[in-house]
C-alpha cells in the first residue's frame, strides 16, 4: 500500500528511479509496503468533531468498489472485483463505524452476516465510546428478508430494520420476534434518507457507513445526505450490464465531491472523496 495523495514527504513529487528500463513516474516514489490496521484506521478516521460522541452532526460515508468500466458487481456480487487490500479497508471502515447501513437486496444477494468484534479495533472503539462492533441497519420496504439468518438471530448488537410506516405489521412482528429492532424512518412504504440519518443519530449512531447497494446509494446521493465516498477502483474490465455504484433517477445538478485521499496497492486505487 502506498499513498499517492495528499503528497507527503514519503510520496516524493520527484521522478522515481527508472526500473526495468521504464522511466519513473512523478509522484510515485513512495515505497509500497503492507499497512497495519492502525495505520489504515488513522487514514480513514471520521472527521474530528463531525461524528464524535460530542459532535451534533452525523457523518455518512459510503464504501463501494467499481471496475474501470463502472461495474459494481460481477455475477451478482462485489467479491470478484475486490482484493485483499480492499477487504482490509472494508474491515477498517466497519471497525470505525457505529452502524453499517445496507439495502435489503445486498443482504439477500451477498448473504450478510453480523459484524464481528475485532480485537484489532477494540481499544480504538472503547476510547471512542463505541460498542465492540457496528450494528447493521437493513433498509427495506417489503421486509421480505429471511429472519432466521444469523444477521437477525445472533448479532452482537440487535440488527436494525429501517422501513416506512406502511410496512406490513406481520413482517414487523416477524422481524421483532427474531430479535431485530424496527425503526420507522418514512411516512409511507419506503424510507426517507434524511429521516433515516436523523433516526440513527437519535439512537446515538453518528458515525454512519453505508455499503450500498447501488439503488440505496442512489437515493442517499439524490437526498444529499452523503458526506463522503470511499471508492475502490478495481483494475478490471467486465463489460456486461452490471449496475454502477449508484442507480436510480439522475440528480438535477451533479453532486460535487473533492478528493481527500488516494492510496494504491496492486493497481487498485482506494480513494476518499468528501462533499464540497
Ligand atoms: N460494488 C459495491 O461496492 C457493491 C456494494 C453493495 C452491493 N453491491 C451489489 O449490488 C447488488 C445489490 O444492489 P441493489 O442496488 O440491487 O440493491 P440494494 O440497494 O442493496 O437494495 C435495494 C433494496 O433496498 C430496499 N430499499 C432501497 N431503498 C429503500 C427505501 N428508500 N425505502 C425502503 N427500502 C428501500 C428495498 O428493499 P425491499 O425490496 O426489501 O423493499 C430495495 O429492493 C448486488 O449485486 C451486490 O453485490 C455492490
Amino acid at each position: 500500500m502506498r499513498r499517492l495523495f495528499p503528497v507527503t514527504d514519503v510520496t516524493d513529487a520527484t521522478t522515481a528511479p527508472a526500473s526495468d528500463g521504464v522511466p519513473g513516474t512523478p509522484g510515485t516514489k513512495d515505497v509500497a509496503r503492507e499497512w497495519g490496521l492502525d495505520e489504515l484506521a488513522e487514514a480513514y478516521a471520521y472527521p474530528p468533531g463531525a461524528a464524535g460522541s460530542e459532535g451534533p452532526e452525523p457523518w455518512l460515508r459510503a464504501n463501494m468498489v467499481s471496475t474501470l468500466d463502472g461495474a459494481a458487481q460481477h455475477d451478482g456480487r462485489s467479491q470478484p472485483i475486490s482484493s485483499a487490500a480492499d477487504m482490509r479497508i472494508f474491515g477498517t471502515l466497519r471497525g470505525l463505524a457505529d452502524v453499517v447501513i445496507v439495502g435489503a437486496e445486498t443482504v439477500r444477494q451477498e448473504g450478510y452476516r453480523p459484524a464481528r468484534a475485532r480485537e484489532d479495533f477494540a481499544a480504538r472503539r472503547a476510547a471512542a465510546g463505541q460498542g465492540p462492533a457496528p450494528a447493521i441497519a437493513v433498509v427495506s420496504a417489503s421486509l421480505d428478508l429471511d429472519f432466521s439468518l444469523r444477521l437477525f438471530t445472533s448479532p452482537l448488537l440487535p440488527t436494525l430494520l429501517l422501513t416506512g410506516a406502511a410496512a406490513a405489521p406481520d413482517r414487523i412482528a416477524a422481524a421483532e420476534k427474531a430479535g431485530a429492532r424496527v425503526v420507522i424512518a418514512g411516512g409511507g412504504v419506503g424510507v426517507e434518507p434524511a429521516r433515516a440519518v436523523r433516526a440513527l443519530a437519535g439512537l446515538g449512531l453518528r458515525r454512519l457507513l453505508t455499503e450500498g447497494g447501488p439503488r440505496l446509494l442512489g437515493q442517499l446521493v439524490a437526498a444529499d445526505v452523503l458526506d463522503e465516498l470511499c471508492l475502490t477502483v478495481s483494475p478490471m474490465l467486465t463489460v456486461g450490464d452490471a449496475q454502477r455504484i449508484a442507480g436510480g433517477p439522475s440528480v438535477a445538478v451533479p453532486s460535487r465531491f473533492e478528493l481527500t485521499s488516494l492510496l494504491e496497492e496492486d493497481g487498485f486505487l482506494f480513494s476518499r472523496y468528501r462533499r464540497t
